[in-house]
């Protein structure tokens, strides 16, 4: 699992799980690139690596395509891509806003495409990517219909593109409920329904970047492992 004199790309890297996955691969020797749109996060985040002249970042909207042309341009050389950045919303699906489900396709499945589209011909051999989906996709909550479609269909995107850009493996990991700032949202219920769901789970809590970090490095160094998705849940799927 040494990524020595790698460089590796983690779009979404200015927070959770892609700060876990940035993290990894810098405790591995890695170079890393962190992108993702709030240059102030990006920012902070390198400050907490501690990456010195190991890091950088480069402000980036998935969801647009100039801008993920100008990331590869800006980073020439690069061995493995990690994905984790996305705009999801839950809500009911009769009053669910257009608007943000077409945020939803446009940064997690279209994001995934641009990123495929313009990443996977600058890597170097035994290069991989890997995306992101979510335990959404077999244990889907109410309000969460569009968070479980753009997972299931990264599920499937994967697969296509690990036939069509091989040699360059490409991979997807799907975490369960990992404590990040993605549930800032539901603010003081946060610890109850944590609590409650570390209970449920066989592993007896909730996960952390750092497990989604590792997994993500073995995605990036078995060169035997392509259109997978490797589960990271605690055994979410089957409580
Ligand atoms: N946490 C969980 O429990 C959990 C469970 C299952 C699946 N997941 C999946 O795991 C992934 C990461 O989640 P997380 O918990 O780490 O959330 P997070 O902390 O909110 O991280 C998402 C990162 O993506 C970036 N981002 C969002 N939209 C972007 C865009 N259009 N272009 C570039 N960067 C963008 C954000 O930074 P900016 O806002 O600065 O762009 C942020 O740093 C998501 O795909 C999520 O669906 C998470």
């Amino acid at each position: 699992m040494d990524l020595s004199n790698r460089t590796v790309i983690v779009v979404g890297g200015g927070s959770g799980i892609g700060l876990g996955i940035a993290r990894a691969a810098l405790a591995r020797g890695a170079r890393i690139v962190l992108g993702g749109r709030s240059r102030e996060k990006l920012d902070r985040a390198l400050e907490a690596l501690e990456a010195g002249e190991r890091g950088r970042s480069v402000a980036v909207d998935i969801t647009q395509e100039a801008d993920v042309v100008r990331l590869f341009e800006s980073v020439p050389e690069v061995d493995h891509i990690a994905v984790t950045a996305a705009t999801l919303a839950y809500q009911p699906i009769r009053e669910f806003d257009l608007e943000a489900a077409r945020r939803a396709v446009r940064s997690k499945l279209l994001g995934a495409l641009l990123i495929a589209k313009h990443g996977g011909a600058r890597l170097r051999p035994g290069g991989s990517i890997t995306f992101t989906t979510g335990v959404a996709t077999d244990r889907p909550l109410p309000r969460g219909s569009m968070v479980g479609a753009v997972n299931g269909a990264i599920d499937c995107f994967i697969r296509g593109a690990a036939i069509e850009l091989a040699p360059i493996r490409v991979n997807a990991l799907s975490p369960g409920w990992v404590d990040t700032e993605l549930w800032d949202v539901i603010g003081a219920d946060k610890a109850s329904r944590f609590s409650g769901m570390a209970q449920r789970l066989p592993v007896g809590r909730i996960g952390t970047p750092d497990d989604l970090g590792h997994a993500a490095i073995f995605l990036m160094t078995n060169g035997f492992t392509t259109g997978t998705v490797l589960h990271v849940d605690g055994g979410h799927r089957f409580v």
